[in-house]
């Protein structure tokens, strides 16, 4: 099962990365994690959407193959962070590569919510005409991880009871790929 994963946040200690990190190496038996490099796209630009720089083609291109998408979103401001959703207009316009695509959203903040607002709209911006995503339904599969900085501990490792809960989820996504 080939993934690819989004992370909203490009900083280098960035907590969301770490869960990204943690991901691939803890279910690697299920699938292959391939951590996108969101970081190099230009500026979504209306005007070359048609034909976007070969680094957006790529990118694009590496969604459409991908069997399903896990995005993992830091919380700016109460919704998601810019590079995310920069990444996402760009996929949504031209060819639409989300379209039908199992995705897992999941988040971490150093906030007493978690990521809850931030996931909110993503889960509405996923749903937009040009993304139209199949994203695993809500009921018992929201993982939002809230202060996150008590949660990574000093081996680098997510608290156990976030663990076993991302894997209840990670069964169901796993699911929703394979029924896809
Ligand atoms: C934040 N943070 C934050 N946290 C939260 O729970 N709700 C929020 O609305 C915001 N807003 C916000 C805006 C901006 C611009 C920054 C930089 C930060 C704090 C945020 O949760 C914290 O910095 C996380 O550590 C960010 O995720 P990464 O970078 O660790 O992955």
């Amino acid at each position: 099962m080939n993934i690819v994963a989004l992370v909203g946040s490009i900083r280098k200690e960035s907590y969301n990365m770490q869960i990204a990190k943690i991901m691939q190496e803890r279910y690697k038996d299920k699938m292959n994690i391939k951590i996108a490099d969101i970081r190099s796209l230009p500026h979504f630009d209306q005007d070359e959407e048609l034909d976007p720089p070969s680094v957006v083609k790529d990118f694009k291109q590496e969604i459409l193959s991908a069997d399903g998408i896990i995005i993992v979103t830091p919380e700016y401001n109460w919704s998601i962070s810019g590079v995310l959703k920069n990444a996402l207009d760009w996929a949504s316009r031209g060819k639409r590569v989300f379209m039908k695509k199992p995705v897992m959203p999941l988040g971490a903040s150093s906030g007493m919510v978690g990521t809850l607002r931030a996931q909110t709209h993503l889960r509405q911006i996923l749903s937009a005409p040009g993304i139209q995503a199949n994203v695993l339904s809500p009921g018992g599969n929201e993982v939002l991880i809230n202060f996150v900085q008590q949660k990574i501990e000093e081996n680098g490792q997510l608290d156990e009871d976030t663990l076993t809960f991302l894997d209840s989820v990670i069964e169901k996504f796993v699911d929703l790929v394979k029924s896809n």
